[in-house]
């Protein structure tokens, strides 16, 4: 009887050399200890035809074998188990000193940032958004706004022409008509959007943007039109930046003024920006002529109106520090990179 026990105690043993994971050890043990199958349960199930004078020497035996191959194999079990765990935390150790995955964030496109600050200064003021269209006829973009065929001032824009009657638009200004054409003062506008000028070099490209400005009112004169700009440069340049009008010609404003302001960068002194001037100018402007509102059925008698039109690209290419327009359009991802606000 002993030697039976001692040979499957060596049979344990041996097989357990062979062990390499605890699901292998889990079956190895069933295979001695499973009450119904198992060796060592067997040898317990035989207990019922072992002579009564034996029998309790032969339990004990069974007995000992049993806890002994438990321990053993509940050992084992253990070490496998320790070992995989510190298999599996090596296999899925993180190495934090490699750089972190991050997610690339996208941004506002320069020109749509400008728009939408330029947009939220105005607003601020109560200013309506009117979007009109780019394609337009002639009567709207020229005539209406006191620019009718063959008067001078056409060569100032040079124009795509669809057919002799329909263009694309070469300035918002053209959406001040409709305004006044359906809407009784007070009126107070902010139209921005895309322009075009057969015209193309570092600063000009064919297609551009621009935001106009409308107000028509009892009383309106060049003073709020100063106040206004004032806002929006100390907003859009910063808050020492200075406002400056100077006389200029648009045949749809009279007066109009070109609007310059004091260079942000050198602060007035003169640098390679402000072409030692101390001065940029910023946009166009003007006290909406009798003959345009006139135009529209409105009585210049009892109204006056400012308008004024912003170029965005140039604002952006000033804000930003671009010198070429094309940069705002070629949508170069290391140029733009560097173009946001935040
Ligand atoms: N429409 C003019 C331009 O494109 C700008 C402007 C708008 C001037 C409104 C005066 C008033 O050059």
């Amino acid at each position: 009887m002993n030697a039976n026990l001692e040979q499957i105690k060596a049979e344990i043993l041996a097989g357990a050399e062979e062990l390499t994971s605890s699901k292998e050890v889990y079956e190895f043990k069933k295979k001695f200890l499973d009450g119904k199958t198992g060796k060592i349960g067997l040898l317990m199930r035989e207990m019922k035809n072992i002579a009564p004078e034996e029998r309790a020497a032969y339990g004990k035996g069974v007995n000992e074998l049993k806890e002994w191959a438990l321990e053993f194999l509940g050992g084992l079990d253990e070490k496998m188990k320790a070992k995989e765990l510190q298999d599996r935390y090596e296999a899925e150790k993180i190495d934090i000193s490699l750089p972190a995955v991050t997610v690339k964030e996208g941004n506002l496109h320069p020109i749509t940032l400008v728009r939408n600050q330029i947009i939220d200064i105005f607003a601020g003021m109560g200013f309506e958004i009117f979007e009109g269209t780019e394609i337009e006829t002639d009567y709207y973009n020229f005539t209406a706004l006191n620019t009718p065929q063959d008067h001078p001032a056409r060569d100032m824009q040079d124009t795509f022409y669809l057919s002799p009657e329909f263009l694309l638009r070469t300035q918002t200004s053209a959406g001040q008509i409709h305004v006044m054409e359906n809407k009784k003062p007070p009126i107070k506008i902010l139209s921005p959007g895309k322009v075009f000028r057969s015209d193309d070099d570092a600063t000009h490209s064919p297609m551009f943007t621009q935001m106009e400005g409308l107000v028509v009112d009892k009383g309106i004169t060049l003073c709020d039109l100063q106040g206004m700009l004032d806002e929006f440069v100390k907003k859009i340049y910063g808050e020492g930046t200075k406002t400056r009008l100077r006389p200029s010609y648009f045949p749809f404003t009279e007066p109009s003024v070109e609007v310059d302001c004091s260079c942000f960068e050198c602060g007035g002194k003169g640098c390679k920006l402000c072409k030692g001037t101390g001065w940029i100018e910023i946009l166009g402007a003007g006290i909406v002529n009798n003959k345009v509102l006139e135009n529209c059925g409105i009585d210049s008698n009892e109204y006056s109106g400012l308008a004024f039109g912003i170029g965005i690209e140039r604002t952006a290419m000033l804000k930003y520090g671009i010198n070429n327009i094309k940069l705002l359009f070629e949508s170069d991802i290391k140029v733009l990179n560097q173009l946001n606000d935040k």
